[in-house]
């Protein structure tokens, strides 16, 4: 067997996998497309799934191999990465203290419900900047509490090691990928994802350039515009493979990257998004949520049936997950539902 490209780092067991690729028929036949398959990384476990169970198992096994009794880490109040992590945090037994953008009285559902389900520490930061300056200082506050009460502590958070081990995490995504279809005699033309922070593009793009293959990733941005993330992504991706000792190196040309269906905000569903995930529901009985991988099915549907792309060869959709997202939002989907 090849040594995965991932080999050299930590890892801990936390997420199931490798996670299904499936041909979808119907949904190819709505999105007009040749064959349409879908990467279920939804199905990933650690309570809902998603794309950061993988993450975690990078970013915890490296938190442990160095004694780690508690995690500190910070994002949105509905963030999927929290609830996992405190998934994972409950399952190995060891605190987690959440810094979430947000208000103290944010209704309690979706994953913010999970978050406390499983025990996290929450404090509420009022921002809604994910680059806020003030964010380091709150950690390191929340940090030292930890510290005090004899808990050696972690802190995850990008930039720096946290965001490195994040594209890792995605590079063996992408390897995993590229072994699936060889197996299925695939070669896709484009590979469809959700795109926030931007560690998914970047980690599939260094993945398929390390390994040779044509497939073009595509990300569909949920949050921020091209101009401030296209630079990131290429600089995520350079941290990655320095990590990983790999030579490749991204040029902002090697992936594209599309800002048009991020809705109102970050985290507010668009119609467009709600749109598409009737659409998936409905053709194929499977659930996307209003945050990513919602507004990433509608990028993908308007590109190609915009495209008229001749060539007949299949496209991939990352399922990145995301699922708790529906029931927080049930009142912002509802008005968009037809029957
Ligand atoms: C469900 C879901 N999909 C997609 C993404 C975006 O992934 P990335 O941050 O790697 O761009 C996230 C990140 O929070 C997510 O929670």
């Amino acid at each position: 067997m090849t040594r995965r490209l991932t080999a050299s780092l930590q890892r801990i067991a936390l997420a199931y996998g490798p996670t299904p690729l499936e041909h979808k028929a119907r949904l190819s036949q709505a999105a007009g497309s040749p064959a349409l398959w879908v990467k279920r990384e939804d199905l990933s476990g650690l309570a809902l799934g998603g794309n950061k169970p993988r993450q975690l198992e990078f970013l915890l096994g490296d938190a442990l191999a160095r004694g780690a009794q508690a995690i500190v880490t910070t994002a949105a109040a509905q963030s999927n990465f929290c609830r996992a992590c405190a998934a994972a945090c409950a399952q190995l037994g060891i605190r987690l203290g959440l810094l979430l953008r947000g208000q103290a009285d944010e209704p309690l559902q979706g994953n913010y419900l999970l978050d406390a389900l499983f025990g996290a520490d929450i404090r509420f930061i009022d921002t809604k900047d994910p680059y806020d300056a003030r964010i380091p200082g709150w950690l390191q506050a929340f940090h030292q509490d930890f510290e005090s009460q004899g808990l050696k502590t972690e802190t995850l958070h990008m930039p720096g090691k946290t965001g490195a081990l994040g594209a890792a995490a995605m590079v063996d995504l992408g390897e995993e990928m590229a072994g699936q279809f060889k197996e299925q005699g695939l070669a896709p033309r484009a590979v469809y994802t959700a795109a926030g922070s931007g560690l998914t593009v970047a980690g599939l793009t260094l993945a398929f350039k390390t390994l040779g293959l044509a497939t073009r990733v595509v990300g569909i941005s949920v949050q921020q515009t091209g101009e401030k993330m296209v630079p990131l992504i290429v600089e995520r991706a350079r941290q990655a493979a320095e990590m990983l000792g790999l030579q490749t190196t991204l040029r902002p040309d090697d992936f594209d990257f599309i800002d048009d269906f991020r809705g109102p905000e970050y985290g507010v569903p668009s119609q467009a998004g709600v749109e598409a995930m009737q659409l998936a529901g409905r053709t194929e009985g499977l659930l996307l949520d209003p945050v990513y991988s919602g507004k990433a099915l509608a990028g993908l549907l308007h590109r190609e049936r915009h495209l008229g792309e001749p060539s007949g060869k299949p496209i991939v959709f990352v399922h990145t997950g995301g699922t708790p997202g529906i029931f927080a939002n049930a009142s912002l989907i509802a008005p968009w539902l037809t029957t």
